[in-house]
């Protein structure tokens, strides 16, 4: 008979209890890989198990938890006394993650987290592992499901944002309160620990500047397709002048842009670096199942060889003012000149136009149009002035453009 390898599971919800029946299913096909036959210990929810007692059981611990506390505590805890833990807490990871690596350094055990982004896309281990030499110059990332569900029904249905977002509900996608996925929180996470492996420099959630999709409405998308774009959530972790920027935004992408076919709840991360170019990975995002494998991957890793999360070894800039693309929707009275005031006030602060949709309607205009890259906080300061103009109707609306295809 194979040794015993006993794993405490803290926590059995969505993906706890997928991942202890996921276990049980393949025990026997892990006995080959490790030597060892893994089994649960012990589970701790709100109403069930001592966290103690399933410590001194357990030679690993599987934070499924979620949130900061008491997932830190308890992970700190089983680091200290020698445990290697799996956890899929980008909450934690992204605002405690240099204390949590030194503690795993400190005390020679493995914390590992593939499942914390991009649920099962191995992008992790990816970034650790086999571009471990890369300069990556930059991540691009749809990385939370629930809003590429939801934009992908508005474009696809002309649904509104709440009958798009009452599906997902239904459908499992999003949660009751869907507040960290909708703002794009739940992404900014994801992007501070993807930057942070990928740049090698400490990132903290509150350093990540990040926007929602909650104020999109179906006629942005559908005059966007006009001009060839597609809207997705996007995360950003680039270089810029020597330091790093790190956003989460709603962005239009031209059909070339290998994120713009990912749909619906899955997830991509594309990674830039002259050694390699430009690699994509796609899959499924969450789902308790899919999330559980990428967690029980982590186990098994952390059965044979040891791991660790080096201590950065850079301290880079966090840049807040990068160049960007726009689109630009507005309502305005339909009079002459009005083209040519938003151009100058636009030309003033050095935009130019690189296209335009102009729809008459009745007294009304629709003047919907597309700008070449510049300073956000110079077309930030046009667009306060051009708010102010008498002929417009309602306050204009602007999302990023990411201008590159890839052919
Ligand atoms: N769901 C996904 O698709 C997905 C995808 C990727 C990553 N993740 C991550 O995986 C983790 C778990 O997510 P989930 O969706 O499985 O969450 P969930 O369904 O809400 O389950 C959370 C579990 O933790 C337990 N728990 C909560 N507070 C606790 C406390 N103070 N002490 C002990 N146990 C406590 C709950 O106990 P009770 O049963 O008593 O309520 C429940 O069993 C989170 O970090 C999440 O971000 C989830």
């Amino acid at each position: 008979m194979p040794e015993t390898f006993s794993v405490g599971l803290l926590g059995h919800g969505t993906v706890g209890s997928a991942f202890a029946t996921l276990l049980e299913q393949r025990a026997d096909s892990i006995v080959p890989i490790t030597g060892l036959r893994p089994c649960v210990s012990g589970v701790l929810t709100r109403s069930r198990g001592d966290f103690e007692e399933i410590l001194a059981a357990s030679d690993l611990i599987v934070e499924l938890i979620g949130g900061v506390d008491p997932a830190r505590d308890y992970v700190l805890r089983a680091m200290r006394a020698g445990r290697h833990v799996v956890s899929a807490n980008k909450l934690l990871l992204s605002q405690h993650g240099e204390e949590l690596w030194a503690c795993a350094r400190e005390h020679g055990v493995q914390l590992r987290f593939e499942a914390a982004v991009a649920g099962v896309v191995p992008v992790i281990r990816v970034l650790q592992e086999s571009l471990a030499a890369a300069h990556v110059e930059r991540i691009h990332g749809i990385v939370n499901g629930t809003t590429n569900y939801i934009l992908t029904e508005m474009a696809r249905g002309g649904l509104s944002y709440a009958e798009a977002l009452a599906r997902a509900q239904q459908l499992g996608y999003a949660e009751a309160d869907p507040t960290d996925d909708v703002t794009g929180r739940d992404a900014a996470a994801k992007m501070a620990i993807l930057a942070r492996l990928a740049f090698d420099t400490p990132v903290h959630l509150d350093q990540v500047r990040y926007e929602g999709i909650e104020h999109l409405t179906a006629d942005d998308i559908a005059y966007a397709q006009q001009l060839g774009l597609g809207l997705k959530l996007i995360g950003t972790a680039e270089r810029v002048d020597g330091g790093l920027s790190i956003r989460v935004h709603p962005a239009f992408l031209y059909g070339g842009h290998p994120l713009a076919s990912v749909h619906g709840p899955f997830n991509a991360v594309t990674v830039e670096s002259d050694a390699i170019t430009e690699i994509t990975m796609s899959g499924p995002g969450a789902g308790g199942p899919q999330t559980a494998s990428a967690v029980l991957g982590d186990v098994i890793s952390a059965m044979i060889p040891p791991a660790t999360t080096p201590e950065t070894s850079q301290r880079l800039e966090i840049v807040n003012d990068v160049e960007s693309a726009f689109y630009l929707h507005m309502e305005v009275a339909d009079r002459p000149g009005v083209l040519a005031q938003v151009a100058e006030l636009l030309g003033l602060q050095g935009a130019s136009i690189k296209s335009v949709v102009q729809q008459g309607l009745g007294d009304e205009a629709r003047l919907v149009m597309v700008l070449h890259p510049l300073r956000e906080s110079r077309f930030y300061a046009a667009l306060r002035l051009i708010g102010r103009l008498d002929f417009m109707r309602s306050a204009p609306r602007a999302i990023r453009v990411i201008e590159e295809e890839f052919t």
